[in-house]
């Protein structure tokens, strides 16, 4: 058994608590390897931006859990390296069981999202309250993230067939009932990097698909009736054009994407937003300038080589992210 503690991370109670009071938001950045937990790090230190490490189901199945730990740990000691202990929550990302939230919390972990929000709302309630029951025992208080309403898109393990928007009116009862220390809502993101169908946007006039806006009613609403209780958002990445356009450039397909305006964001991070994933722009940004750098240099076949760029573009990427859209630069 492992506490967080002792790997020198930090649950989310007094981060949110901050984040909510200032106006600005926690980034939420999925690793699921070296370079961009390098990157992620890097941006963070540089910014002295507060940060989460997001771990999925899926970066569990591809990188294994132990080594993920491990580099959680290995980024507190890197950030004191690099000259700013930044705080650092290692979260896990849409916990589908008990028992996987279980594992996580005996392993290191200092928050676990618990995804009841598929499911009928009666047990929704019951799985979230016994997470957070074990969660909350602990020596070390671990926090817990539920969800009410679900998210259009499909991305791995995360799929929604039939959207639908958080029902305000269930937010007060839920967050009684279960204890959960954050709510993650559904106002209109959705995952994955075409977020939206081109028969929801309309286009621009060089023919850019611009998305629905976000619900801030609902937002608003939900505040209303929680006044002051953390709020995450899911699936915002804004799925950068130059991203789109390089990864095409060099041979991609990547037909209809479209994602969430940074404005928004913005306007979302400054109410009891505070804290927002980021996965695929991530993803993008690697993928965009690994491709460039392979199609310019063919001769190259050196992982560094490659890796390298990949790492730097992504650690811009989240600079510009803490600084110009979350506003947690300067909050470490
Ligand atoms: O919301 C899902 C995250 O983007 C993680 O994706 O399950 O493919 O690791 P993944
Ligand atoms: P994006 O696919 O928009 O990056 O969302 C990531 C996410 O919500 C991880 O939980
Ligand atoms: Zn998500």
């Amino acid at each position: 058994m492992t506490s967080y503690k002792d790997l020198g991370l930090s649950n989310t109670v007094d981060l949110f608590a901050k984040a909510v009071a200032g106006g600005y938001a926690l980034p939420a950045y999925n690793f699921n390897n070296m370079e961009q937990m390098q990157a992620i790090i890097q941006a963070c230190v540089e910014t002295r931006s507060p940060v989460i490490l997001q771990v999925s189901s899926g970066a569990r199945k591809y990188a294994n859990s132990t080594l993920l730990r491990n580099m959680a740990k290995g980024a507190v000691e890197y950030a004191k390296e690099l000259g700013y202990p930044i705080p650092i929550v290692l979260h896990l990302d849409h916990g589908d069981s008990y028992e996987l939230c279980v594992d996580c919390i005996e392993n290191g972990f200092s928050s676990v999202m618990i995804d009841g929000s598929h499911l009928p709302y009666d047990e929704n309630v019951a799985l979230t309250r016994k997470v957070c029951d074990y969660a909350h025992s602990r020596k070390d208080y671990v926090s817990v993230e539920g969800e009410l309403g679900v998210l259009a898109g499909v991305e791995d393990d995360v799929s929604a067939e039939h959207s639908h928007y958080t029902r305000p009116e269930e937010v007060e009862d839920f967050v009684k009932k279960t204890g959960v220390d954050s709510l993650a809502i559904s106002i209109g993101t959705s995952h994955g990097r075409a977020k939206f169908k081109p028969e929801q946007c309309t286009r621009n006039a060089e023919g850019v698909l611009i998305p629905p806006p976000l619900r801030f009613d609902i937002l608003g609403e939900i505040e209303r009736r929680i006044p002051g209780f953390p709020i995450v958002l899911h699936g915002s990445s804004s799925v950068p054009m130059e991203y789109v356009r390089m990864i095409e450039q060099f041979g991609g397909r990547l037909k209809d994407s479209v994602g969430i305006p940074e404005e928004q964001l913005r306007r979302a991070a400054r109410s009891a937003v505070c804290k927002i994933n980021i996965d695929s722009d991530g993803r993008l940004a690697m993928t965009a300038l690994i491709r460039k750098t392979l199609a310019e240099k063919p001769e190259e076949f050196d992982p560094r080589k490659y890796l390298g760029p990949a790492r730097d573009e992504l650690k811009k990427l989240y600079m510009h992210k803490n600084v110009e859209v979350l506003g947690s630069a300067g909050k470490a």
